[in-house]
């Protein structure tokens, strides 16, 4: 019953999990040479976009609401709006996550439960072809 109450924030390995997966995001970013656009997009130093990323998805998941706490209201779409996000900008940004994913301990299910979720706003942020 994932997306049921705090469900996918306990799959996800509630705060500590999060963090993890994170990790392993933004360590396939630095890897995979299709994520090397998007790692350009980022600041040298990732500790802030880490610590951005996992704030959000443990409130997208429906636990604590780390990030607004710490940085305030967001919109995904537009904290993206200055980036050029095509179709492979978007594509690469959800690589990074299939092998996040891959390094985690989660259900099958959940896991690709995550990626589907996951995708949606993906698009989102999308805002050329
Ligand atoms: C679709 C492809 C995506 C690309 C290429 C991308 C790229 C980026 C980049 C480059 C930054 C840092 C911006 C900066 O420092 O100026 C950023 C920030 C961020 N991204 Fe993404 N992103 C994508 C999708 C997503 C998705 C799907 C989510 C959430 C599920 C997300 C969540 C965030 C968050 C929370 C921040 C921090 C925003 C802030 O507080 O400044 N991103 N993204």
């Amino acid at each position: 019953m994932y997306g049921v109450g705090d469900a996918s924030f306990v799959a996800a390995g509630g705060e500590e999990g999060i963090v993890r997966l994170v990790d392993a995001f933004y360590d396939a970013m630095e890897r995979l040479p299709e994520a090397a656009r998007i790692r350009a997009m980022h600041p040298a130093d990732l500790a802030v976009s880490r610590d951005k990323l996992a704030r959000f998805l443990c409130g997208w998941l429906n636990g604590p609401k780390r990030y607004q706490e710490k940085y305030g209201a967001i919109s995904i779409p537009g904290v993206h709006a200055h980036l050029a996000v095509d179709t492979a900008a978007r594509d690469a940004w959800l690589a990074c996550m299939v092998e996040a994913l891959d390094r985690q301990p989660y259900a099958d299910d959940f896991k690709r439960y995550l990626f589907r979720q996951l995708s949606v706003p993906a698009e989102r942020v999308r805002n050329r072809e």
